[in-house]
């Protein structure tokens, strides 16, 4: 019985294949040699994600998954973060025709992984890894998940709930450092990561990976790079690309130029149009907003409190930290008193 109905759909299914062919003068499109290919799905094992190779608390990226930053830092209580990314094979990102972000084909796969050292003086000591957060791209939208590592650092498993995880290391002076780390939720990913409800990635905007890293995977301009290995298509000239300046930088960037760049990358994703803030609270904190849009200078008071607080609900950012970001504070208290209308 089964069988034969299983016949009957195969014959249906190639009658339907060849009639399409012939009706809609069908032609083969460059890439469909490769064979059809599975939309990628979050496996219940990080190893399984084919992400890393070898010893997973290495985390040696696999050959085809790069190794990308950004030049200027997000704060989540000086977790280390490791971000890959891998490209379906023989697919790149595309220009999109601004310094946002590029269009990402379907079955890209983002990941980024937190860490402490358990001596933060010496790079060789252990890694405390905690989390492996992914994005991947299937039809069209992107999905969330996240891997929590185990204890001895041998395997990570997906997971929706978030938790509090105890950490303790040495930080750089030789202290003992406790910190509460909050695993987000599902839930909380989807604070940070929609926009209109519909999930994106926040960090690899073209401008934000417009610089010169100087890490394992390069050490020239990492578009530069990407475009090299064929990993970034439609852009003729690297300088048509604006740069966002690093907020510790104080060299090359003045303190308008830092004080807003570290906004956006810290607050913008929830404070913008469409984000997680409830209208009425709405503070439009994208670089690309006009400063008298944006409402940092009529808000400058609240701005100072919150990023200081540690009290919960009133703290900034609401979620992602649980200790002061001293040194951004400290940029920022500079910038807000700087700041006029
Ligand atoms: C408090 C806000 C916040 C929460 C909650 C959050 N993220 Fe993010 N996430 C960010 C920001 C900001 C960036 C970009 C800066 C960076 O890479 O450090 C980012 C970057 C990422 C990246 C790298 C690609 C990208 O979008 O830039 C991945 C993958 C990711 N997040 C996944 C997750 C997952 C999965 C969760 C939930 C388990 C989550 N995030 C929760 C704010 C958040
Ligand atoms: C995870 C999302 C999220 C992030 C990230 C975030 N905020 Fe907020 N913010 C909220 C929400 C939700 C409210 C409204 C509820 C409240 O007032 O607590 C809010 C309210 C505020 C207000 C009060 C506005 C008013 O009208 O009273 C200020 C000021 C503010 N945020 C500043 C910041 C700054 C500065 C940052 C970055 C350092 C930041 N926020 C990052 C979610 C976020």
């Amino acid at each position: 019985m089964m069988k034969k109905h299983f016949i009957l759909l195969l014959t249906l299914l190639i009658l339907l294949m060849t009639s399409c062919n012939s009706d809609d003068g069908f032609t083969p499109i460059d890439d469909v040699d490769q064979g059809p290919v599975a939309p990628l799905v979050f496996e219940t094992k990080l190893s399984e994600m084919g992400v890393f190779s070898g010893v997973l608390a290495n985390l040696e990226p696999n050959p085809n998954v790069h190794l990308y930053d950004l030049n200027s830092r997000l704060f989540s209580d000086n977790a280390h973060k490791q971000r890959l990314i891998r490209m379906p094979e023989g697919k790149a990102m595309q220009y999109n025709g601004n310094s946002l972000f590029p269009l990402f084909p379907d079955n890209t796969l983002i990941s980024k992984t937190f860490y402490f050292y358990e001596d933060e003086s010496n790079t060789a000591s252990n890694k405390i890894i905690i989390e492996t957060r992914i994005l991947i791209k299937t039809e069209g939208t992107w999905k969330l998940g996240d891997y929590i590592w185990n204890d001895d650092m041998t395997e990570a498993i997906y997971s929706d709930d978030g938790m509090l995880v105890p950490i303790s290391y040495l930080d750089t002076e030789g202290i003992v450092q406790e910190v509460q780390y909050q695993i987000p939720s599902n839930q909380d990913c989807i604070s940070c990561h929609h926009n209109y409800d519909i999930a994106f990635p926040i960090g690899p905007k073209l401008r934000s990976m417009n610089f010169n890293p100087n890490n394992e995977e390069t050490s020239i301009n990492q578009l530069q790079h990407f475009i090299n290995i064929g990993m970034l298509e439609g852009i003729s000239n690297i300088s048509d690309i604006t740069v966002l300046a690093d907020w510790e930088d104080e060299e090359n960037y003045d303190i308008f130029e830092r004080g807003r760049s570290y906004i956006d990358i810290n607050c913008a994703h929830c404070h913008q149009p469409g984000g997680l803030v409830p209208t009425g609270f709405l503070l439009d904190f994208r670089l690309e907003a006009e400063f008298s849009e944006t409402g940092i200078y009529e808000h400058r008071g609240q701005i100072e409190d919150r990023i200081q607080s540690n009290t919960p609900d009133y703290l900034m950012p609401i979620i992602g930290r649980s200790i002061v970001d001293e040194e951004g504070v400290a940029m920022l208290i500079e910038y807000l008193e700087a700041i006029e209308e």
